[in-house]
């Protein structure tokens, strides 16, 4: 079809496949990849642009319905400030407040956000927070909460009416007093509201109880925009889809419509005849090599359980052949005509049921491959046995025993970017994998046997990520591109659909956990034990790693009081079984969340059981710095566990400062808060939880890094890291400019391509900011000294008289004498590179710690419960976090609010399900609700810091812990409302009705 319509302010004409949505017409026809594939159906609103002023999701709109239209995309709104030739003023208002204010992680569902806001704001000059958040509810975001982003819009409102709006700078120091008496105090820290209609619930700025520093910092601790912000607010084709390739083919797969089934013959002949398709593969055509998914390092902690394709499937959704099409509708059409004939087995679909007696055996091939106690002749892909102390002594020695058996859910990612990979030969026949993935460098490592390829014959490139969560430490469609090129010798695109994301991607461990606890009348904890079921699916990428972490961090938190603590009674066993459900694997917190949904709902049990306030009860019975982590003596992911000592806890504080901001004192166990007023119905609670996390794997996770001077001063940084929206390569380059003394903008970083940055081991665990930033800090050092060395000459040559080296410090892009004299940074490179003595001045090195510090939080949670339906609202969550040293306010807070609301939704909404067959609930954003921006509670963040010592700049993690806490403080918190003493999640109305009503939860 012919069609005309304005594009971005110009007329354009073109022709069009009358079926092909508007998505596809502006990324695959004209080469514009602001607008993002989040789905199919219209649900997640990336892929909005604005017709005739209105945002609209074109991957639900035909390209031809635009004939006459008015379109206009992310690329029309503004540009890079510094362009040389450029159409705009730079960056539109609205860019702008999104860069400054953070409100940009991943940044996949940042311009269609920036449009919505453009659209409000084009109508409305003056909006409430209400109406932006409307405004935003159309565009769903995995990683911020929403707070940033309503913040950004509020900011550029006020720029865009001409008034003055404050520069954002921090941190705001919160010494506890002041943080005491916070409650009742307008907030307006950072974000000052242009007028008093204008109030916003949160501050862009979380408050922070700063630690000593030795000296001050000029750019460590600052809330530095985001490196990649510029260009994530333009919509630039930063992502892996991002990508035109001349012949490139498209691939999908066909995946099993049974639980558990042999395939007895499978005929591709009239897929292969149909034109347009250039490969069909099935498990005949390539080498059987069995390998894990789990993207982790050598050698990996797991069974090796799986085949590219195999004769046999396991779950609804298992892979049973690839094709490869001109066309995605070529490709689907080939789908169907691939004939399979199964032979059904019997299925394991409630995993409680795997290690029954007669239980069909899921993995009989005999590739199989064991790691330590998997046991696939009864369906048990890991068994963990810890003991630590003697329980059996402990529990004899409590004045009371309390047991409980909680449940948790099978939960997805749900990242907005699905998982995408390009593949392609160069022209050196290297095969090049472009993918959206936290782990390139066993990406590659992993994938050589299985495509047959020597690794160094293969190079992955990571372009940025819409978000990974976990998701994407998994080695899971890679391979499927990449057969298909070395089939075809063409450049091959896959790309999950949303749905592919539900039935055949990874998810979070469901589990059934027994909790078994002693304790002694005046509240302290004399032995604690606590077994797992935990359900890995079909194959068992990450199941030992993953339920190992759920005891190794939410156990070791409560070790007892008194001589307890010298010597505490832990037990944790697990066993981590097959089922013919979709595999689990990493997510978000690595198990971590599982384990304390049961341990702080157990433990405010215990708490009301012996009568104590549960905050006396938490501060009492925790770890405390100075003490041993039990369980490092015990288990270390599968590797010699070593003996740690917790150098740094802030959690007392937390528990304390995140209590005066909620009210605490004013609100628990006060009958007359709890009601309502004119809303009998209505019951208002509060809750606690008190977390811990780890801060990478000790003796294991290693990461690279080298810097190089260029001749104008600046640097580039190369990190092998994988920022996945997180911000890491922001507070790596921040690192890296705190040492070499100048601003971040100066410090240019790429990340990561095996070919050319060093290895690490990938974004996961909590570690970037510690293992990469430690590694960027010694490359960082080592130019330094270099900077210093030549500068010294330059000075004393100059001045005539002897300067040390040791006595140069490096600032304000400068070297300088004690006396006050300097050479600027670009001098010092020109003298290196063209003018005396050459050489690169450049550092390199790598970091791998021997300890993994923990971080501490305490999570508060209120709520109000409607006991007639069972509903409950979440009003405010406040999280005060020990994470040692912040080195960016921004994304740090960014990460606790995203990590926040995506366990909101673990705590109250999310779930998989599946029918009798195994096949899923939900394959969609309508069955599986994420939070919206118009949906949220208040959210507020503290950062409570201490000085870790075995960093340079005493920073410990902040990226999972947000996850592990929101659960429990909110079932505490409907508990305190209403006394629904829930022990499954998620809390959904029927759930806490059936509780009311004296049922099971
Ligand atoms: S709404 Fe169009 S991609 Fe999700
Ligand atoms: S920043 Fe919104 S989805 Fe990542």
């Amino acid at each position: 079809m012919h069609i005309q319509f304005a594009l971005n302010r110009k007329a354009i004409e073109i022709e069009v496949d009358a079926d092909a949505t508007l998505l596809e017409l502006l990324r695959d026809q004209l080469g514009l990849f602001g607008a993002k594939h989040g789905c199919e159906t219209g649900e997640c609103g990336a892929c909005a642009v604005l017709i005739d002023g209105v945002p609209v999701n074109t991957c639900v709109m035909l390209a031809p319905q635009v004939d006459g239209r008015d379109v206009n995309t992310i690329e029309a709104l503004g540009e890079h400030p510094e362009l040389g030739w450029r159409d705009s003023q730079g960056l539109h208002p609205i860019q702008q407040a999104f860069v400054e204010t953070g409100a940009i992680q991943c940044g996949y569902c940042t311009p269609a956000m920036i449009l919505a806001a453009n659209a409000l704001l084009e109508r409305v000059s003056h909006p409430s927070e209400q109406q932006v958040r409307e405004a935003l509810a159309g565009v769903l975001c995995r990683c911020t909460g929403y707070l940033k982003p309503v913040q950004a819009v509020l900011r550029a409102a006020a720029v865009l009416r001409g008034e003055h709006v404050e520069p954002i700078e921090g941190p705001i120091p919160a010494p506890p007093e002041l943080l005491a008496d916070f409650e009742g105090q307008p907030e307006a820290d950072g974000f000052q509201p242009s007028s008093p209609d204008l109030l916003t619930r949160t501050a862009i700025m979380p408050r922070i109880q700063v630690a000593p520093r030795e000296a001050p910092w000029q750019v460590v601790g600052k809330p530095e925009p985001k490196v990649d912000a510029i260009k994530l607010a333009q919509g630039k084709p930063a992502f892996a889809a991002d990508i035109e390739m001349r012949g490139m083919l498209v691939a999908k797969v066909l995946h099993s419509p049974l639980a558990h089934a042999r395939i007895k013959h499978i005929d591709a002949t009239e897929a292969r005849a149909l034109p347009g398709v250039a490969a069909v593969l099935t498990w005949e055509d390539i080498p059987r090599v069995v390998y894990s998914t789990a993207g982790q390092s050598d050698p990996i902690p797991g069974p090796l359980d799986t085949f590219s394709l195999d004769y046999k499937v396991r779950f609804v959704g298992d892979r049973v052949a690839f094709v490869a099409a001109e066309t995605e509708a070529i490709a689907a059409k080939a789908l169907e005509l691939i004939k399979v004939e199964y032979e059904p087995l019997p299925a394991i679909l409630d995993f409680e049921k795997a290690l029954e007696e007669g239980a069909t055996q899921i993995h009989d091939e005999p590739e199989y491959i064991n790691f330590a106690d998997s046991d696939p002749s009864r369906n048990l892909a890991a068994e963990i046995r810890i003991d630590i102390g003697d329980v059996e002594e402990g529990f004899k020695e409590a004045d009371m025993v309390v047991e409980g058996t909680y449940k948790v859910p099978k939960v997805q990612q749900a990242h907005i970017e699905p998982h995408v990979v390009v593949t392609y030969w160069d022209e050196d026949d290297r095969l090049v994998i472009r993918t959206s993935t936290q782990v390139p460098f066993h990406v590659r490592r992993q994938l050589a046997p299985v495509l047959g390829l020597p690794p160094k014959r293969i190079r992955v490139v990571k372009p940025r990520i819409g978000g990974g969560f976990g998701g994407k430490q998994e080695v899971l469609i890679e391979d499927v591109a990449a057969h298909l090129t070395i089939a075809t010798g063409r450049p091959v695109r896959f790309e999950y659909s949303r749905a592919e994301e539900f039935f055949a991607s990874r998810s979070r461990h469901p589990m059934r956990i027994r909790m078994k606890t002693g304790v002694k009348r005046d509240g302290t904890i004399t032995a604690n034990e606590m077994y797992i079921l935990s359900d890995t699916g079909a194959y068992g990428c990450h199941a030992l790693t993953v339920t190992g972490n759920t005891g190794h961090k939410s156990m070791a938190l409560y070790v007892g009081d008194g001589p307890y603590r010298k010597a505490p009674n832990i037990r944790f066993y697990a066993d981590v079984v097959y089922s013919n459900r979709p595999p689990s694997g990493a997510y978000r917190g690595y198990g971590v969340p599982q384990g304390f949904w049961a341990v702080e709902r157990h433990m405010e049990r215990v708490a009301r059981k012996v009568e104590m306030d549960p905050l006396d009860f938490r501060i009492k019975n925790t770890l405390r710095a100075g003490e041993l982590q039990p369980f490092s003596t015990a288990w270390s992911e599968g590797r010699e566990p070593r003996p740690e000592t917790i150098n740094t806890c802030g959690l007392e504080d937390c528990i304390h400062q995140g209590a005066a901001v909620i009210g605490w004192g004013d609100k628990f166990g006060n009958k007359s808060w709890r009601e309502v007023p004119n809303a009998p119905h209505l019951r208002r609670g509060i809750g606690v939880a008190a977390v811990m996390q780890g801060t990478a794997i000790p003796y294991l996770d290693m990461g690279g890094a080298s810097i190089k001077i260029n001749d104008d001063g600046s640097f580039n940084l190369l990190v092998g890291a994988t920022d996945l929206g997180t911000g890491s390569d922001t507070v790596l380059a921040q690192q890296a400019a705190e040492v070499l003394g100048v601003p971040v903008e100066d410090v240019v970083v790429y990340s990561s391509d095996t070919d050319f940055t060093p290895f690490d081991k990938g974004a996961y665990a909590s570690s970037t900011t510690y293992i990469s930033g430690a590694a960027v800090v010694r490359a960082a050092q080592q130019v330094a000294e270099r900077i210093r060395i030549r500068a010294a000459r330059m000075l004393s040559q100059e001045r005539g008289k002897p300067i040390e080296a040791e006595d140069i410090r490096l600032a304000d892009r400068s070297a300088w004498t004690p006396d006050g004299d300097s050479v600027t940074l670009v001098e010092v490179a020109l003298n290196a590179l063209h003018h005396e003595d050459q050489e690169q001045i450049m550092g390199v090195a790598s970091y791998m710690s021997p300890v993994s510090p923990p971080p501490f939080a305490a999570q508060f949670a209120e709520v109000t419960v409607d006991i007639e339906t069972g509903q409950v609202r979440v009003d405010k969550l406040v999280m005060a976090v020990d994470a040692g040293v912040i080195v960016n306010p921004l994304t740090a807070s960014g990460q606790v609010e995203g990590g926040m609301t995506q366990a909101l939704g673990y705590a109250v909404s999310e779930e998989m399900q599946y029918d009798e067959h195994g096949r899923p609930r939900e394959t969609d954003f309508r069955d599986y609700h994420i939070f919206a921006a118009n949906e949220m509670p208040a959210l507020e963040t503290i950062f409570i810091e201490t000085y870790e010592p075995s960093h340079p700049f005493g920073v410990k993690a902040v990226a999972e812990i947000p996850m592990d806490g929101v659960a429990p403080a909110v079932g505490n918190a409907v508990l305190d409302a209403c006394g629904a003493d829930l022990e499954t999640i998620p809390m959904t109305p029927e759930r806490i009705w059936e509780v009311l009503k004296g049922g099971d939860s």
